[in-house]
């Protein structure tokens, strides 16, 4: 029998307790350790409600991205009225984006201090994953830290899903620290990615607990693609730039932490780093652990990985649980507001890799919006880490879409990280270092080395004709090449008369 004073509940009767409109605060990271039991039943909750003709609908704070139980089961049950900070389910994106749901995109940094300063309403609820809980409230949360902590010491009330697929040997593997507000707020003493700094557990007032759900269920990461010809051409442009770079001088010969971002391109990236016989053994200090680090850190080739969360697929997983003791000493789990805070970032002098929709020839990167206003998943944790990286690197394929679209082009559609803070950008094709450039010569660069040979000419045909000023625009043509897949489904051979 479990060991604690709290209510052990159905999932049932935990959705039973949150009433319509209640504001949520759920545990779960890209999905990692994401509360899966209780939103699945608080989905057939809604349906019913719906069926009996009351209305039924709560707002979902998470840490990032989540799966099928969760962003993905409340929304096919019409069941979610407000969104934040990221969300990656094709049906919620579809309600985001014909307007029934409200969505908020937000740097992932940020959210906890948004909640801490009441922005987004009182957290009626923390239902949070758990792998251990004590009989005093103290919590040991699964695989990753996302928000729950703020959730649970903020929320009015809280609900548990104790999951017997996380050992309570996870014990020792987060790292809870949560700063101070302004003005009594301190430094965050992090000097290396290995540094520990709070606690290994979230506790919480036991009285605000209103029950535990036992629960046994899998996280719900997506598998991997294959890596494609372009996304390993992608790779090892990445590695060979950051090896230049450290022959040069611009990179310590014991190299600088890393952060990744999610998704194909990152894990190709780091496949190529791991494997490139000049680049030394190295640290991550990141927001999300992807299978490709799993080995990279059993040969010791990556010696320390501080993350937000373990986005594994199951067979990694249980690697890492049956391999507890090895990990526990090269792994740290922490609350997203510390992996992703700017002073640590910055202090530490990471090397930022992330994936973008879109570049302009300004050097400016859109993350987000498809044609501009068509939201894809949001701006995650890719803010934070850019705006504070030594050096900043954004990777795409050249093209999308079979080649339909270019993602270099002349203006981006949305812009999520200007000029100012996008250092490198990287495509199949070469590697473009931004670095000192002033915007005619970064347009340049951008064309000769990241554009598809099928597009370069239309774009330094755009380039022919803003000839004046200090930024390469026209506000008329600007957005031409996406005006000419919109009417024509297709950017390529544009005929810049038809958009002046
Ligand atoms: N115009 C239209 N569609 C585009 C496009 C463009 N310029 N660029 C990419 N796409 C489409 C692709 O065709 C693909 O569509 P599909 O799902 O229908 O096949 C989809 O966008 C995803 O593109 P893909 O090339 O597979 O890249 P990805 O899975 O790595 O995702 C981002 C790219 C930018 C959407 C993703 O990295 C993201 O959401 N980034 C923001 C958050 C972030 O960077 N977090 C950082 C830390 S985790």
């Amino acid at each position: 029998m479990p060991d604690f004073p709290f209510p052990t509940l159905t999932a049932e009767e935990a959705a039973e307790m949150i009433p319509n409109g209640a504001t949520i605060g759920f545990s779960g990271f890209t999905p990692a350790g994401a509360a899966k039991a209780i939103p699945l039943a608080l989905a057939e909750k809604a349906r019913r409600e719906h069926a009996a003709g009351r209305p039924f609908k709560v707002g979902v704070l998470t840490g990032a991205s989540t799966g099928p139980s969760l962003d993905g089961a409340l929304a096919e049950a019409e069941a979610i009225s407000f969104r934040t900070p990221y969300m990656s389910n094709a049906t919620l994106r579809k309600q985001i984006n014909s307007g029934q749901v409200r969505f908020v995109d937000m740097h992932l940094s940020l959210l906890p201090q948004y909640v801490r300063y009441g922005y987004l309403g009182p957290i009626h609820f923390a239902v949070v994953e758990a792998a251990d809980i004590t009989p005093g409230g103290g919590v040991v949360l699964t695989t990753s830290v996302g928000v729950s902590n703020t959730y649970l010491r903020l929320a009015e009330k809280v609900l548990i899903e104790l999951n017997a697929k996380h050992p309570p040997a996870l014990l020792g593997m987060h790292d809870i620290f949560e700063p101070a507000d302004p003005p009594t707020r301190q430094e965050i003493p992090i000097s290396h990615p290995a540094d520990r700094i709070g606690t290994p557990i979230c506790v919480v007032d036991p009285k605000k607990i209103a029950g535990v759900v036992l629960t046994d269920l899998e996280d719900e990461s997506s598998p991997f693609e294959p890596p494609t010809e372009v996304t390993e051409r992608i790779g090892q442009n990445v590695a060979d730039f950051l090896v230049g770079e450290m022959r040069a001088g611009r990179i310590p010969s014991t190299f600088l932490p890393l952060q990744s971002g999610v998704g194909n391109i990152a894990n190709a990236v780091l496949g190529a780093l791991g494997r490139h016989p000049e680049v030394p053994d190295f640290l991550m200090y990141t927001e999300v652990l992807q299978d490709s680090v799993i080995p990279l850190l059993m040969s010791r080739r990556c010696t320390f990985a501080s993350t937000c969360s373990l986005t594994l697929s199951p067979q990694a997983m249980r690697q890492v649980t049956a391999n507890l003791d090895f990990f526990r000493h090269r792994i740290v789990m922490r609350p997203q507001e510390i992996t992703n805070h700017p002073e640590v970032v910055r202090r530490l002098g990471i090397i930022s890799m992330n994936t973008a929709i879109e570049v302009d020839l300004g050097g400016n990167v859109n993350s987000t919006h498809v044609m501009g206003k068509t939201m894809m998943n949001g701006i995650g944790g890719s803010g934070d880490f850019t705006r504070n990286a030594y050096l900043s690197i954004f990777s795409c394929p050249s093209t999308a879409k079979g080649g339909k679209i270019s993602t270099i082009v002349p203006l981006c559609s949305h812009m999520d990280h200007s000029e100012h803070s996008v250092q490198v950008v990287a495509t199949e094709y070469g590697v473009a270092d931004l670095r000192g450039r002033d915007p005619h010569e970064r347009a340049r660069l951008i064309i000769d080395k990241c554009a598809h040979p099928e597009y370069r000419e239309q774009l330094r045909d755009y380039l022919r004709m803003v000839k004046e000023g200090h930024e390469p625009l026209s506000l008329s043509l600007g957005l031409a090449m996406h005006r000419a897949f919109l009417r024509h489904g297709d950017m390529r051979n544009i005929n810049w008369d038809e958009f002046r």
